[in-house]
């Protein structure tokens, strides 16, 4: 059992249930588990709070930061279930071997996080579209400012109650001047300096009138990468389009959900390069049926106009019952136990 300090004061009466905004309310605890002399200390639960850092650690400076996101579920029987902890756990150790941190074994991960959200279980809403957003991360803490890995880490869990990342359709602009990852970089990588560097471009998006950027390589902006906070996939007739993940590209824990359930209901899935020439073709003959994000926040978020060089393409409204609406019910019915899970995605931490 993993040593828990609770609170003497739960916040969860302040919390108003009925309009949660995603990532701005913080469960009761956290984990935190500190990383020294070459190897992880006992983790302990606290109450949710600040951490002491000094203005030195390596983090604040030299970014070595990562995180992950993913989700735990009210069941209908009244259980509780994490949508595949295991693969976020492998993928904080892959973020965490390309940014010279220590990995965390994942049978401690796993600890940790059944501990947590089993403590603040109360903390999962029930809500259509709502879940409990587990946000495990790591930073370097060793005060000093020559460049070099840092010997000491922080690595914290907290949850949070959401809804709703994006709560419309979007509208995205191809990106065709800034980059967001380059070949050989660390696009692959949850860190958080991708996301930092995203800011900037997607600002000027936000202030030209669009919700997103659909990114493009750094080396030509031929082809498609993701989408910001999310990786991205089109639809023409029965086929789904998805840029094959890369150094570049993050490896989608949703997305691989997503296509395999695509595969599961025979639809043709191309995990291949697609370029942007190909895409506006198909926007210009109508062909393209449906555009959307996929990721853990943004579940499945559908696109609803592409903007390239100066031109909207207007994809319509969002089908009902052709893919995405219907992949996004199956995927709520499944996580909430209400159909069969069969690929033992759910993690149940009753
Ligand atoms: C997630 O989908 O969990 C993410 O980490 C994206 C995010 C930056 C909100």
């Amino acid at each position: 059992m993993i040593e828990t300090i609770k609170t003497t004061k739960t916040r969860i009466h302040e919390v108003n249930w009925d309009k949660l905004e995603f990532g701005k309310i913080f469960s009761d605890h956290m984990v935190v588990m500190d990383y020294k002399d070459g190897q992880w200390q006992a983790p302990v639960i606290m109450p949710y709070g600040p951490i002491p850092i000094n203005p030195s650690i390596s983090a604040l400076h030299y970014g070595q930061a990562i995180f992950e996101g993913l989700k735990a579920y009210r069941m209908e029987d009244g259980g509780v279930s994490v949508f595949r902890p295991k693969k976020n756990a492998e993928r904080l150790n892959k973020s965490a071997a390309r940014m010279c941190m220590p990995t965390v074994p994942v049978e401690l991960f796993m600890e940790c996080l059944t501990q947590l959200v089993s403590l603040d279980r109360d903390w999962i809403p029930k809500g259509e579209g709502e879940s409990l957003y587990i946000r495990p991360h790591m930073f370097a803490t060793d005060e000093f400012i020559g460049v070099r890995p840092s010997d000491t880490y922080k690595f914290v869990i907290f949850t949070c109650p959401v809804s709703r990342y994006y709560t419309k359709e979007l509208r995205v602009k191809i990106e065709t001047t800034y980059t967001r990852a380059s070949k050989g970089g660390t696009g692959a990588a949850k860190a958080a300096g991708n996301y930092g560097a995203a800011l900037f471009p997607t600002q000027v998006a936000k202030n030209a009138g669009f919700d997103q950027v659909l990114w493009t390589d750094s080396i030509n902006h031929e082809y498609f990468e993701e989408s910001g906070t999310m990786n991205i996939i089109f639809r023409t007739g029965q086929v789904l389009l998805t840029p094959t993940p890369s150094d570049s590209i993050l490896d989608g824990i949703t997305r691989d959900t997503i296509l395999q359930v695509a595969r599961d209901w025979g639809f043709l899935v191309e995990e291949r390069k697609i370029s942007v020439r190909e895409i506006v073709d198909l926007m210009k003959e109508g062909k393209l049926h449906a555009a959307f994000g996929v990721g853990t926040a943004a579940t499945i978020t559908p696109i609803r106009v592409i903007n390239y060089d100066g031109v909207d393409y207007d994809l319509g409204a969002f089908e009902e019952g052709i893919f995405a609406p219907k992949v996004s019910a199956h995927l709520s019915a499944l996580k909430r136990g209400q159909i069969e899970d069969i690929h033992s995605w759910n993690y149940r931490i009753d």
